[in-house]
């Protein structure tokens, strides 16, 4: 049952929720970071054996939903899968209960959802920390991976450029909060209309360490212009499937293509935290291409995940 902290920044966390990219210090964010590298290589080995952690899942989930099952699994615990179409939670059970009772038999939970704040909830009634594992308004987790793929790429986080190209949307937040905590620049490009959430931005803007800038434009060259790391996602996110087409218009002149491509840094890195939609917001050339990095981040989801894990369940 021992797990290995050495980080105090760490320590910290034990026992507390992961809601939101923010819920980290810039050194928190920057320690979990080390420990998902050493986990990764096999420098540090974390026992969280007899655990066991609740996948409450309310939207569609490959990576998410298979890397939190390993991830527990490779440390000595088990997952559930609490999938509310199979439990009372899809029959209009409370939260306030559901969470009680879960609590009683889980040392964790895992929620993909809708609403930021039924995911609050959650945290507000259980007694074992809550894990954001995507809502409408952020996707932390996957910010954890996508830092750690920049860093391996580079060496270091501190003075690097991510510009990310598309909707403003959750993992657009995500990237915005660490990357200003880690000391990253962070330019979102997109169309009017499109932009990220105002109240996000200035928190964002809050957190920056480093000299590190967070940035909205309307133009997808300017906004990519010598950054070493280009990121997008689709342009309809679930639950927005109904806007498709008209999504579609909006961002036309929006997909990460070769021309985009050629304005970043040489050394630049491409990042998309899938499922990716080939020839909308990415070109196939691109995905498929020698700058692209997304199985290595798709990976890293699994090493990030283990280190949260071990950190939230360290007590
Ligand atoms: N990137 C990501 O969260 O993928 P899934 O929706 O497959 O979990
Ligand atoms: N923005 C996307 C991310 C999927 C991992 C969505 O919410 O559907």
């Amino acid at each position: 049952m021992a797990v290995i902290q050495t980080s105090p920044a760490l320590a910290e966390l034990a026992g507390g929720d992961f809601l939101s990219s923010a819920d980290l210090s810039g050194d928190q964010t920057l320690a979990l970071l080390e420990l998902a590298a050493d986990l990764k290589v096999g420098r540090r080995q974390i026992d969280l054996s007899g655990r066991s952690l609740g996948l409450i899942f309310r939207k569609a989930s490959t990576r998410t939903r298979v890397s939190f099952t390993v991830a527990m699994a490779r440390l000595g615990g088990q997952t559930i899968d609490l999938n509310p179409t199979v439990t009372q939670v899809g029959r209009g059970e409370p939260i306030a209960d559901t969470a009680r009772v879960l609590s009683r038999y889980c040392d964790a939970l895992a929620i993909r959802t809708f609403a930021q704040e039924e995911l609050s909830d959650y945290a507000h009634w259980a007694s074992i920390p809550v894990v954001n594992a995507l809502t409408d308004l952020e996707h932390p987790c996957q910010a954890l991976a996508d830092y750690l793929t920049l860093q391996e790429a580079f060496g270091g986080l501190e003075g690097l450029t991510l510009a990310y190209v598309g909707d403003g949307n959750n993992v657009a937040h995500s990237l915005m909060l660490s990357g200003a905590l880690l000391g990253v620049s962070v330019r979102i490009g997109c169309p009017a209309g499109f932009a990220p959430s105002e109240a996000v931005l200035q928190q964002a803007r809050q957190l920056t360490r480093g000299g590190a800038t967070v940035e909205v434009l309307h133009d997808p060259v300017a906004a990519v212009r010598g950054a070493q790391a280009l990121y997008t996602d689709v342009w309809a996110s679930m639950g927005q499937e109904q806007e498709q087409a008209e999504r579609e218009r909006a961002f036309a002149g929006w997909c990460l293509d070769e021309a985009l491509l050629a304005e970043a840094d040489a050394r630049a890195i491409v990042l998309h935290c899938l499922p990716a939609h080939r020839g909308e917001e990415i070109s196939a050339g691109v995905i498929e291409g020698s700058a692209s990095r997304v199985f290595d981040q798709a990976e890293n989801r699994l090493h990030a995940q283990q280190a949260l894990l071990a950190v939230l369940l360290g007590g």
